[in-house]
């Protein structure tokens, strides 16, 4: 199964294994990783699941879509470059290895 690194703001790191077809805040929130909320549930409508995708030179991702581009707009923390919003990351093999980094809030 492909695996995700969540790093958080202070650094720690966990590594979890996340089935094709689930989402990276899906895989979080399920593994109550700290950091991402995700209280939307995924319909792009909260952005308290934003991330900094570490690596994205890496892989093919999904593109930015004008609601989750909206949405990156009202991020708790400040929109960089390689802000995501989780919950729109949906896991494929080829994403084995993405690492992201969690914001200091969500809110
Ligand atoms: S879970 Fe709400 S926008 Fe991603």
């Amino acid at each position: 199964m492909p695996k995700v690194t969540y790093i958080a703001h202070d650094g720690t790191e966990t590594v979890l294994e996340v089935a094709v077809g689930t989402s990276v805040m899906e895989a979080a929130v399920m593994s109550n990783v700290d950091g991402i909320m995700g209280e939307c549930g995924g319909s792009i409508n909260c952005a308290t699941c934003h991330v900094y995708v570490a690596n994205a030179d890496s892989f093919t991702l999904p593109e930015v879509g004008a609601v989750e581009d909206e949405m990156l707009d009202a991020t708790a923390c400040d929109r960089l470059p390689e802000s995501r919003l989780s919950c729109q990351l949906i896991m494929t093999e080829e994403m084995d290895g993405l690492r992201v980094r969690l914001p200091e809030a969500q809110y």
